[in-house]
């Protein structure tokens, strides 16, 4: 490790106790404190998070940086400052935000995500792609929830900071969030060395819905066992706990998973008219191709037996379908 990637932590962990100590202590502090206040968050989420909170200031950072005698133009590079572009010298990239650190599987702050205090845009700033900082390897949350993954052997994926830090709330410890970027194969690796289950619960929107899709494979390529935690239309875990509280966010958890098969026969259904016999001969056509890809027989069955409980079919005739889609593989 050179001492250009050191002075970078460094800097970040100044970063990180000074944007923590504006939110915790100080008078001009206190926007942050209100909006924190306004997101329900606890004295424990402050300390275990570490957030903090940036002023509407352009050199706090830089001012401290500089005090410390760290390189400014190496801590530009790290994603905190950026160079002016009249006259000369340094000023801060995140402002009147709402301040979490993010830290790389050695818990080093390695970078940061900003959340605007209340509408002010863009709604997230995200430190860029840098020296010491990896998007498509870092999974927020992870150093501190790996204990926790490891001991359960399953890990909660959620979509951002606050979905995390409501799940941690709740109890839910072995939570960890992609923030904003799509699963990589990285990340599924990463989540496949400390457990053998992941769950999957992001918003409950078409956003988050596609994103489903998109992670699935991803995670069964690295070779995760998945599932799947659907939340009602328009709230993420952070507002179902908001909403239905902590108990009620455990209990979907640990009750209303589906597996990938049973998430894929209630997600064929979008886009369709089950009421049209044209639809709902296609979805039957397309469940009996999925089924005809898995491995086991006693879930091949299982999910026949469902599929013919829901359209009053003869297991006999959804057999012989199921065969012939297997023929046409082979
Ligand atoms: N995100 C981002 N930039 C945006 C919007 C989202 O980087 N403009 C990332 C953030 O990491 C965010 C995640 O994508 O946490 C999920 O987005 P979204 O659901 O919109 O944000 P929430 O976490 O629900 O934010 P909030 O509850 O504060 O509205
Ligand atoms: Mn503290
Ligand atoms: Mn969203
Ligand atoms: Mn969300
Ligand atoms: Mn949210």
């Amino acid at each position: 490790e050179d001492a250009r990637i050191r002075q970078m932590k460094k800097g970040h962990e100044l970063a990180a106790s000074t944007y923590h100590s504006i939110l915790t202590l100080t008078e001009e502090g206190a926007p942050g404190r209100v909006y924190a206040q306004e997101r329900l968050f606890t004295q424990d989420q402050i300390e275990h998070f570490r957030i903090g909170y940036a002023l509407n200031d352009w050199e706090t950072l830089a001012v401290i940086f500089e005090t410390n005698g760290l390189d400014l133009a190496v801590m530009a590079e790290s994603g905190l400052l950026a160079k002016r572009k009249q006259g000369t010298g340094y000023y801060d990239l995140f402002r009147e935000r709402l301040m979490f650190p993010i830290t790389d599987s050695q818990g080093s702050v390695v970078a940061f995500g900003g959340r605007a205090i209340g509408e002010g845009q863009p709604k997230y700033l995200n430190s860029p792609e840098t020296p010491i900082f990896h998007k498509a390897k870092t999974l927020f949350h992870m150093h501190e929830a790996r204990p926790s993954i490891r001991k359960q052997n399953k890990a909660l994926l959620v979509e951002g900071a606050f979905d995390v830090m409501a799940a941690w709330k709740a109890g839910v410890t072995n939570v960890v969030a992609t923030l904003g970027t799509a699963l990589s194969s990285d990340h599924a690796k990463l989540l496949r060395r400390n457990a053998e289950e992941v769950i999957l619960c992001y918003d409950g929107d078409r956003a988050g819905r596609e994103a489903i899709r998109k992670a699935i494979p991803v995670l069964e390529e690295a070779g995760c066992k998945v599932s799947i935690c659907l939340l009602p239309e328009g709230l993420d875990p952070d507002d179902y706990v908001k909403q239905h509280g902590e108990e009620a966010f455990v209990r979907i958890l640990d009750n209303e998973c589906l597996s990938v098969m049973a998430f894929r026969m209630l997600d064929l259904k979008q886009g369709k008219n089950m009421q049209n016999e044209g639809d709902r001969l296609q979805y039957i056509e397309e469940i009996v191709q999925m089924l005809a890809k898995l491995e086991h027989s006693v879930e091949q069955e299982y999910y026949l037996q469902q599929l013919a409980e829901s359209f009053t079919l003869p297991m006999d005739v959804l057999r012989q379908e199921l065969s012939r889609a297997e023929r046409l593989l082979k």
